[in-house]
């Protein structure tokens, strides 16, 4: 299908969903790899891990479940403050689950490090986290360690397969930088 917003001449394709799709299916034979006859959750972090959620649990080839959670960060300005507010939790338990966190993109690393921080007392048998972006430049908590990781990219803002710019492009089949933020 092609996009409309592939004329958009503010949007420039970083990855295309062909490219996105098969380090998909990368992640997926090593998530499965390393998980054999665990009981295995991924959460998924709404609302930008939405896409590459749904996506990753399908390369997958382990009995799993899903879950998720949604989660606000308090942002200074643009920055974000490491203050995160639960606005929905998990419907189940993870006592004794292997449990993978998927997140869109890591930034500061602010928001994962308080919402591992809120999972790690609740018992379970492991938590790791996937993210389908790496942006360390701004990274504030350097020993967030992100065990699966899509791509790793510049410190420019990018919108599309889940991720947003004020609500929109979530729904682009690729991942585009935004060449002018003023202008989105
Ligand atoms: P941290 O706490 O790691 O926050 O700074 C990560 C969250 O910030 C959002 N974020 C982005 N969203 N394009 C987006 O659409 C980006 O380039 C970007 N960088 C950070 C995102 O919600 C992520 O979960
Ligand atoms: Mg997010």
């Amino acid at each position: 299908m092609e996009f409309t917003e592939f004329t958009n001449p503010n949007l420039e394709v970083l990855f295309s969903a062909e490219v996105i799709a098969q380090r998909i299916k990368e992640l997926g034979a090593q998530i499965a790899a390393e998980h054999a006859g665990q009981d295995l959750v991924l959460v998924g972090v709404l609302k930008g891990s939405s896409v590459f959620h749904a996506d990753l649990m399908r390369q997958v080839d382990l009995p799993l479940s899903i879950d998720f959670m949604a989660v606000s960060s308090y942002k200074d300005g643009t920055k974000s403050t490491g203050d995160v507010e639960i606005l929905k939790d998990l419907s189940n338990p993870i006592r004794e689950k292997a449990v993978i966190v998927v997140e869109d993109i890591v930034d500061t690393g602010l928001t994962l490090t308080r919402l591992l921080e809120i999972l790690g007392s609740r018992g379970a048998r492991s938590i790791k986290l996937a993210s389908l972006l790496d942006k360390p430049e701004p990274r504030i908590n350097k020993d967030l360690k992100i065990d699966y990781t899509g791509f790793v990219i510049p410190n420019k803002f990018v919108v599309g397969y889940g991720l947003d710019a004020a609500g929109r492009y979530r729904n682009l089949p690729f991942i585009a930088v935004v060449k002018d933020p003023e202008q989105i």
